[in-house]
Formats: structure tokens, sequence, C-alpha cells
């Protein structure tokens, strides 16, 4: 009974290892470029595993996703079919996520950049800015994070809005659905806040067309995937003046490139995928929890499904 760890950062993964091992005392927990007996390995453990990773294994019962997105498994042109995949996700992740869009959003809405540029000039200048009840934020993607999200944004006063791809009752949320309603909703967002899950229907969502029907002077705040995002897009849309901030947690190369356009641009807030990252000591107990569900009964609710994408 062995379980192997796959994460880009080595210092991460036997980080991963020792909470995992502290837990699930009874398996061999290993990385998965030093697996040991590959017959043994019946879970993998990933955060953006490379193409092939689990064709060595033949006895793979699941594999766990190290986050709620299960992109980053389904890239792998080589995936076993029907292999069932386990997202990982729980409260403390939607905590965290609550926060980073309480915090952007607010930060938009109080116009902190303004103020922060005012500052470095020595300006005192009283930015007038509406109440939460008189600025409308949209949620793109009412799943986990994002009705959870939805959900804290009308709980601080906000006229919120939310999007998803089939109808979702939130309580003080005016929601939209699927393709017809999308415009209507787009039209309507100041501040749009994107937690969709990366699907072939989602991937480039984030384009020209979407900003031009946003209000005039709108700002987005990305927290999905970078995939969503048409970078050239955005960055026309600031220059153009349609758009007038953008809060960045997820980006189409990570790390960002050094040289990319973002890292200077005073239109964009850069954060490097920490908005809802999920630490070992944490996450550890939902993964183990999940493996030894699994184990006894052949599934969990956090099962992802391959054909949807999320
Ligand atoms: C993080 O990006 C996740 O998928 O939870």
């Amino acid at each position: 009974m062995s379980i192997v760890v796959s994460i880009p950062d080595v210092d991460k993964t036997n980080w991963w290892i020792e909470q995992l091992q502290a837990l699930l005392p009874g398996w061999t927990i290993r990385p998965i470029h030093d697996p040991g007996d590959v017959e043994k390995v019946t879970y993998a453990v990933v955060w953006k595993p490379a193409t092939g990773a689990f064709l060595p294994f033949p006895n793979l019962k699941a594999i766990v996703s190290l986050g709620a997105g299960i992109d980053h498994v389904l890239a792998d042109a080589e995936l076993p079919r029907q292999m069932p995949i386990i997202r990982t996700v729980g409260t403390d992740l939607t905590q965290r996520m609550r926060e980073y869009v309480a915090l952007h959003v607010l930060r938009h809405h109080r116009d902190i950049p303004a103020i922060a540029a005012n500052q470095r000039e020595k300006r005192w200048q009283q930015l007038v800015v509406p109440p939460a009840t008189q600025r409308r934020v949209g949620v793109m993607g009412l799943g986990n994070l994002g009705g959870a999200a939805a959900r804290t944004l009308a709980a601080l006063g906000f006229e919120t809005l939310g999007w998803a791809r089939t109808k979702r009752e939130i309580e003080g949320v005016i929601t939209y659905a699927g393709d017809s309603e999308f415009s209507e909703f787009v039209s309507r967002c100041e501040i749009l806040v994107c937690l969709l899950p990366l699907t072939v229907a989602t991937t480039g969502i984030l384009n020209a067309a979407l900003f031009e029907r946003l209000p005039k002077s709108a700002s987005i705040i990305n927290a999905g995937r970078g995939q969503h995002l048409v970078e050239a897009d955005l960055l026309a849309a600031l220059e153009s003046g349609q758009l007038s901030h953008a809060t960045l947690d997820v980006f189409d190369v990570e790390p960002l490139p050094a040289e990319h356009a973002f890292w200077p641009h005073p239109g964009v807030t850069i954060t490097p995928h920490t908005a809802s990252l999920i630490d070992a000591p944490t996450g550890s107990r939902i993964v183990a929890a999940n493996i030894e569900r699994f184990e006894r009964e052949g599934s969990v609710p956090d099962l992802a499904d391959a054909a949807r994408g999320y």
C-alpha cells in the first residue's frame, strides 16, 4: 500500500510527505521520482504532474489533485482513462478564498490603488466612493469557492450578482445562468471576479468582447486560472481606460516570467497563485481523510467529473 506525491517544488513535496505520513502511518509515502515498488502504488497526490506521470503505476486507484481544480491533471494527454480524480476542497480553502475576494473587491471598491498613488505624491485628496450597497460586484463560477465568495460579498453589503453554467440559487445574490444570460450579467458588473473552473468553454472567457461589455472603468479579479484570461486583451483594455485595474492571482505561465508586461504595470496587482493556497498541515488532513474514505467506500463526495472538467 503506497502513495506517491508529485509536486514541481521539491521542498513542498517533502513537506507534504511528512505531513501525510503522520496522518497515514500504515502507508508508504514517497516522491513520484523514487516510488519504490510501482505495483504497490495505489494513490498519487499531485499538483501539475508531468505528462505520462501515472503510466508506471498499474494498480493506481485514484489521483488526488492538490487543489479544487483538476485541469492540471487533465492536461496530461496520457492520463489513464476513467481514472477517478479526487479534488481537495474544504472549509479552510473556502475561507481563504473568501478572504482574498473580500480583500481585493474592497480594495477596488475603495480605490486603494489611487489612494496609494496619492500617498506616493503626498497628495491629500478625498476620493468619494459609493457605499457597497450601490456597488455591483459579479462572481463568475458559483461552485464551492465562487458560491462562498458571492455569499461573503453579499454579507458585506455589495449588490452581488453571480453567473454559472447552470442556475444556482444563493440567498442575497442575483443569479444568472448559461450563455443566454451572460451578456446581461457582464454588462452590470463594476467589479468582476472570475472563479470559474478551466474547461474548453471557459478558456479565454476574459477577453476583449467581455471587457467591452463591462461598465466603463470596471475592474476584474482573476483567481480562477491564467488561461481564462486573454492577456493582450487585458493590456489593451487597461490602456484604453475601459478597465481601471486588474488583480491577478493566476497566469498562463507560472511563475510569471520576470520580463512579463504585468509586473511593472500600474493597473495590475499580482499575487503569486496564493488566493486559496493549500498548505501541507491543513491540506493533508483533507487528503488523508479522502484517501481513507476512498479505500473504505470506493468513492468520496469530492470526486471530480473528468468529462465535465471539474
Ligand atoms: C488552486 O488553484 C486550486 O485549484 O484549488
